[in-house]
């Protein structure tokens, strides 16, 4: 499995989206604004990647540091974690990591400023293997959902390349696959920024797994002739009541679904649950540029110079579309998803979540 950023001698490798399918090039940043950079400009994306790409750039930022004390040392760092921050704000993700970092250095506020740098970097090391075993553990959850035969809808790319590896919504299919089922997949072109035709189906090809490619405005078509049994989609952020932010085009696959009497599903890491939240309407929607939509990476015209034109990265999907959500927990349905809160830190334990466990969800009388 190609692997989407790593440190490498002192500095992190990032694999370069922008370029796939066609070129496979790593990026060398050596300091946290090639970090930043990479992030805004979709270099890497996805919410679970962009957040372990945030914890390194910012053991990047906080190596370059020339501080005598602790206090000076986090004086310094601020700036490093709000530039880090400002890159893309709808995923939770570099927030969370953000805290988790800075957690972190509160808690070992005592020991000299070269140990408290080495730290970070062990830290943002550690946040990456974790969502490896984490997307391993939301694969499992996941492929119990997905029978034998099965065709999956996916929008966007909630795969090993939007993540540290393996994937979200994509672990729960590469289980199955390996389950021995037989598993077909369909992915949404995912407009504007193609990830779905780009990233999705190259790397579930790389895998072997039986992908086949529409454009986003065929899906609808797909469900009413029965050819889709499900659909499973990543998050960006999904807020304590279960409302779900991901790629645009979401939300319409979602309430197709419900029209068509198809269980719609989230693959959701606790890390990108924003159980502060109350619901989606106060998630912020990035907005991008224009020539997305008007070009086509840069490259050809497809609209009239001057248009005007409306480019939300993101959407939210009201909790009443979303059947449930696979987390590394175990799968919930959006009105018990706060009980999730609190179980990164352990203090709600397994069998006290267990009653409010999904196992299985028929196709119909969603
Ligand atoms: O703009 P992107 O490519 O970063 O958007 C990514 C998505 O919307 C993914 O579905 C989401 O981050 C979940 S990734 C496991």
């Amino acid at each position: 499995m190609v692997m989407t950023i790593y440190w490498e001698g002192g500095q992190v490798m990032m694999l370069d989206q922008s370029l796939l399918p066609v070129e496979t090039v790593y990026i060398e940043c050596r300091d946290f604004q090639t970090v930043a950079d990479g992030i805004r400009r979709l270099k890497i994306r996805g919410a679970p990647a962009i957040g372990i790409a945030a914890a390194m750039g910012l053991a990047l930022g906080a190596a370059e540091i020339d501080a005598e004390d602790h206090d000076s040392f986090i004086k310094k760092l601020l700036p490093v974690r709000d530039a880090l921050l400002a890159t893309r704000p709808t995923a939770v993700n570099i927030q969370w990591a953000m805290e988790r970092m800075f957690a972190l250095l509160s808690i070992n506020r005592e020991l000299p400023v070269g140990e408290l740098k080495s730290l970070l970097a062990d830290e943002s090391q550690k946040i990456l293997d974790e969502d490896i075993r984490i997307n391993r553990a939301i694969g499992e959850v996941g492929a119990s959902f997905i029978h034998d035969g099965d065709t999956v809808l996916t929008h966007c790319n909630a795969g090993s390349l939007a993540t540290g590896g393996y994937g979200t919504a994509t672990a729960a299919i590469r289980v199955a696959v390996e389950q021995g089922k037989r598993i077909k997949v369909v992915a949404d072109e995912t407009r504007p920024v193609l990830q779905g035709a780009r990233l999705t189906a190259w790397e579930l090809m790389q895998d072997g797994i039986d992908v086949t490619l529409i454009s986003d405005t065929a899906a609808g078509s797909l469900m009413q002739h029965g050819e889709i049994d499900l659909a499973i989609v990543g998050t960006d952020r999904t807020t304590r009541n279960g409302d779900v932010a991901n790629k645009i085009g979401t939300y319409q696959v979602a309430v197709l679904c419900k029209e068509n009497g198809i269980p719609f599903y989230v693959a959701a890491p606790l890390s990108s649950i924003d159980f502060t939240m109350a619901d989606g309407s106060l998630i912020p929607i990035e907005e991008r540029p224009a020539d997305e939509v008007t070009d086509v990476f840069g490259k050809v015209k497809i609209a009239p110079e001057g248009v005007k034109v409306r480019n939300p990265a993101f959407d939210v999907t009201p909790h009443r579309y979303v059947t449930a959500l696979f987390t590394e927990k175990g799968a919930y349905r959006p009105k018990d998803l706060w009980r999730l809160s609190g179980s990164a830190n352990l203090s709600v334990t397994d069998s006290a979540l267990a009653p409010f466990r999904v196992d299985s969800v028929k196709k119909t009388g969603i």
